[in-house]
This record gives structure tokens, C-alpha cells and sequence, in this order.
């Protein structure tokens, strides 16, 4: 993985057809995606539960670039070889999780994959600045983390800004999850964010039979953001 600020369309598969996993993530890359985002979810730290390491090995088979493996979990560390060597490229645990997220992130690293660390809307940057020579990116949640359509809340665009300024020239991605959209796209673009997951805003009109929408919208909240960037 070489580092770029290049906007990134990353649909999440809590959105796809979960018969069907393996099918969808080869239809989204075929349509244009960058990463496929995987949401594991415990029923505990969010209110809803996914799937675990099997499923996520299972589905790697089925990608060809970037599988980023975001974590709802509580604990983390009892987990992170299994998702490691289950294939993820970028292993994302939350703050909220645990007390010891520094522990958390070290022990992402030591596999030699990239490690993020994903803030509920609620949590502020002040952990920041003692943690930025440890992640990869940060993944600010637009929404409260569980399910996927929820709207999108706008009090995390200045954070993005606060975020991106003090990641200054760091190789760490920004990461925004929830109710990602052509229209919600470009205020986090504009400040700054570069990873752009997108659930519903990616699956919905299509399926692995009728895939062509999958393309238009994810061409549709690239070209957003992209916009959004030059002005
Ligand atoms: C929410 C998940 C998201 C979710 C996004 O807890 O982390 O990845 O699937 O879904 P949309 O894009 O529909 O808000
Ligand atoms: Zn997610």
C-alpha cells in the first residue's frame, strides 16, 4: 500500500447482500471501488452484531486490493491476530473500546499491517497528538457506529479540519464512515478527509445481477469529492 490523498471510495459490505460476500466485493471492485470496507460488529460496543475472522478470511479470497477491517469490538486485543492473519491490509479499533488503545495500535503494527483508530462522534482529538506516530489513519465516525443508513452529522466536518491540520505532512489517512453521499461527500473532502466509506450510498439501485449502479454512484460521490478539492 503506498500512501496517497487521493480520494478513496470505500463501500462497506454491511450493505451488500450477506449471502452473497464474495460475489458483491468482486462487483464493487469491478465497478471502481479503491477498498472494501468490513464492519465487525459484537453486539456489546454497538448495538448490532456482523460477523468475525472467518468470515473475513473468507471474503479476502475475493479482493483483489485493500480489505480495511473496521473493528466495533470490546474488547480488541484478544482478536487482533485472528483478523491479521484473516487478511486485512488495515486493522481500525476504536478509542472507545478499552483503556489501552496505545497497546492496541502497537499490537496492530507488530503484523505488519496498518493500524487505524476510528472516534465516535462524541470523542474529541485531544488523545491525538500521543498517538500520531502510531496510526495509519483515523476514522472519524459521521455516525453513531451500528448501522448503516443513518444520517450523516455534520458536527464532524470540523473536527475533519482540526484533524487534518494536526496530521500536518504524517502519512495517515482520515477516514469518514457514515451517511457518506454526492452531497455529505464534498464538506468532508473540502476538509481534508481522503478515505470515503459509503454503505447505502454505494449498494443502493443495485445487486451482484444488476451491478451498473454500484459504478454510478460510486463515480458519482468520487466526482464530488474530487470537485470539492480543487475549489
Ligand atoms: C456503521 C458502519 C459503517 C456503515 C456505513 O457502524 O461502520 O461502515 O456501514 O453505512 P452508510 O454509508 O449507509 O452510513
Ligand atoms: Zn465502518
Amino acid at each position: 500500500m503506498t500512501f496517497s490523498r487521493a480520494i478513496k471510495i470505500a463501500p462497506s459490505i454491511l450493505s451488500a447482500d450477506f449471502a452473497n460476500f464474495g460475489a458483491e466485493c468482486e462487483a464493487i471492485e469491478a465497478q471502481g471501488c479503491d477498498w472494501v470496507h468490513v464492519d465487525v460488529m459484537d453486539g456489546h460496543f454497538v448495538p448490532n452484531l456482523t460477523f468475525g475472522p472467518a468470515t473475513c478470511a473468507a471474503i479476502r479470497k475475493h479482493i483483489k486490493g485493500v480489505m480495511d477491517v473496521h473493528l466495533m469490538i470490546a474488547p480488541v486485543d484478544p482478536y487482533i491476530d485472528a483478523f491479521a492473519q484473516a487478511g486485512a491490509d488495515v486493522l481500525t479499533a476504536h478509542l472507545e473500546a478499552g483503556p489501552h488503545i496505545h497497546r492496541t495500535l502497537q499490537a496492530i503494527r507488530a503484523h505488519g499491517i496498518k493500524a487505524g483508530l476510528a472516534l465516535n462522534p462524541a470523542t474529541g482529538l485531544d488523545s491525538l497528538p500521543y498517538l500520531l506516530d502510531m496510526v495509519d489513519l483515523v476514522c472519524v465516525m459521521t455516525v453513531n457506529p451500528g448501522f448503516g443508513g443513518q444520517k450523516f452529522i455534520h458536527s464532524q466536518v470540523d473536527k475533519v479540519r482540526a484533524l487534518r491540520a494536526m496530521i500536518g505532512d504524517r502519512p495517515i489517512h482520515i477516514e469518514i464512515d457514515g451517511g457518506v453521499t454526492p452531497e455529505t461527500a464534498p464538506l468532508v473532502a473540502a476538509a481534508g478527509a481522503d478515505v470515503l466509506v459509503a454503505g447505502s450510498g454505494v449498494f443502493k439501485g443495485g445487486s451482484v445481477a444488476n451491478p451498473a449502479p454500484y459504478g454510478a454512484n460510486i463515480q458519482a460521490i468520487r466526482a464530488a469529492a474530487e470537485a470539492a478539492r480543487q475549489v
